[in-house]
């Protein structure tokens, strides 16, 4: 992956980051263009859906309440979809017309079976007609490619990817002008020597997104915060790297071998929704999770493992128990329950 990430400079100059980042992940031999399913257990991170099957039959009831209010025709559309472990037991749930987006070769694979071949495709654009309905993604937005960006005294500096002996190593470069945009708008307070992950793909998938849905909801879960609550963590940064379960290496170091990786600025994709014209909420997950009824399932559970206690079947209360701590974490406030989710709707 060095080597193809290498000719690319070779060929057209140090790389903004977010050239860099699309190569690492989606090029030939890029973390996600490998024939290996990456969210699953045996991965490299463990997302709510392959956690519990209980948030897709949780997100379930918002897709009811979302048909309820805009009816037929209407269709739900996952956006990397991975392993399909957030579409399986919702439509188990409630079965609707549905289509996963995916750009990983596994994945799809993987969502063949789930939705049929013909219902998977590699972009929202590939959807034929007008889209009524609801439009879900985990864990999309934070793997778009990012720019980089330092404030400086000055203003601010782009850190873009060059070579150097056999490796890669940033190099400042001017800030370009729709950088200096997304962050004179989006990044809020900033110490000097402070770093900023510069989201514009994510703004421009989201408005391509609502100009495809004419009637329904976009829903976008994702760890990350407001401009406010990324404060404190801007002296650094947020862009990070997974592997095995753990933080990675430097995102340099690499490529091809590691999820690159950074908080979502959901501030920004909030007003970007509004913009788009679509009314556009922030919930915490826990919350979101909540309002949708996994508290009330959480207590049946617990209430039924108290039954089976009562000379019971010991495997039917320790499969309870199983499903009853994976809706827990997902709940966790500290954890999962920390998550971020844009819903805007039109
Ligand atoms: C962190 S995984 C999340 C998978 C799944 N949503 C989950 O929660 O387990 C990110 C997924 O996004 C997919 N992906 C990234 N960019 C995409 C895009 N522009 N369109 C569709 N899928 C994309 C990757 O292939 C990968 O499967």
């Amino acid at each position: 992956m060095t080597r193809v990430i290498r000719e690319a400079i070779a060929a057209e100059g140090p790389l903004p980051f977010e050239r860099f980042m699309a190569l690492a992940l989606y090029g030939e031999g890029g973390y996600f263009a490998a024939h290996t399913l990456r969210s699953v257990s045996s991965g490299d991170f463990l997302t709510s859906p392959e956690l519990s099957p209980l948030f897709g039959e949780t997100l379930a009831e918002l897709v009811g309440r979302e048909q309820a209010r805009i009816g037929e025709p209407f269709a739900l559309v996952e956006v990397a979809a991975g392993s399909g472990s957030l579409l399986r037991p919702l439509l188990r749930a409630r079965p609707v017309e549905a289509w996963a987006v995916e750009l990983s070769p596994a994945a799809r694979a993987a969502l063949a079976e789930l939705v049929g071949a013909e219902r998977v495709v590699g972009s929202l654009e590939q959807i034929p007609g007008p889209l009524r309905g609801v439009i879900l993604a985990n864990e999309l937005v934070d793997n778009l490619p990012m720019a980089l960006a330092r404030r400086e005294a000055a203003g601010w500096v782009e850190q873009w990817v060059d070579r150097e002996g056999d490796g890669l190593v940033f190099v400042d470069a001017p800030a370009r002008p729709e950088v200096e945009q997304w962050l004179e708008r989006f990044a809020g307070p900033v110490p000097p020597g402070g770093q900023v992950e510069v989201q514009l793909a994510a703004a421009a998938w989201l408005r391509a997104a609502l100009g495809r849905l004419e009637a329904g909801a976009i829903v976008l879960f994702d760890y990350g915060d407001t401009a406010e609550g990324l404060a404190r963590r801007r002296p650094e940064g947020t862009l990070r790297t997974y592997r095995d379960h753990h933080l990675g290496p430097p995102p340099l170091d690499e490529p091809g071998a590691t999820d690159i990786t950074a908080d979502v600025d959901f501030g920004a994709l909030q007003t970007i929704a509004r913009e788009a014209g679509a009314r556009a909420e922030l919930w915490r997950q826990d919350e979101l999770l909540e309002a949708l009824g996994l508290r009330e399932r959480v207590a049946r559970l617990h209430r039924r493992e108290r039954e089976l206690a009562r000379g019971g079947d010991p495997e039917e209360r320790a499969s309870l128990r199983a499903l009853r701590e994976g809706a827990e974490t997902l709940l966790h406030p500290r954890g999962l329950g920390d998550f971020r989710v844009l819903v805007a709707r039109v």
